[in-house]
């Protein structure tokens, strides 16, 4: 169930996107990171003129936890301006986050585990 806290954390999400560089694509994506205790990280995408070398939003959001010193396992929420492109999903199911909030393409806010956005993920 989508909570008044969740709504929240997507508009700090969608504040964020504004910080984003994608000058290539014009699609701004802000991701709201949140550790179990509390903590916030905020991502946004970067954009390259090597294409691929851009970085998605979520990325950024788990890359700055990680810097911070949390762990896969440490989060329960991550809140993003846009529905997660695929390799994103996988970045979601190896952090163990609780649950990926998101605007769908219809602009509704919708919540699924890693799981449900990405079954029978692999296991080395
Ligand atoms: N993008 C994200 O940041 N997250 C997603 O999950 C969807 C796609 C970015 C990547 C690229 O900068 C732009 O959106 C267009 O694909």
């Amino acid at each position: 169930m989508i909570t008044d806290e969740d709504r929240a954390l997507h508009r700090r999400a969608v504040e964020l996107s504004k910080n984003a560089y994608a000058p290539y694509s014009n699609f701004l994506v802000g991701a709201v990171l949140r550790a179990r205790d509390g903590r916030l990280f905020g991502g946004v995408n970067v954009e390259n003129a090597a294409y691929p070398l851009g970085v998605c939003g979520e990325k950024s959001a788990y890359v700055a936890a990680v810097t911070a010193g949390y762990k896969p396992g440490d989060f329960d929420l991550i809140a993003i301006t846009a529905s997660p492109c695929g390799g994103c999903r996988q970045w979601h199911v190896e952090f163990a986050v609780d649950r990926v909030v998101y605007a769908n393409n219809e602009g509704e806010l919708v919540e699924h585990t890693p799981a449900e956005l990405l079954p029978d993920t692999f296991v080395l």
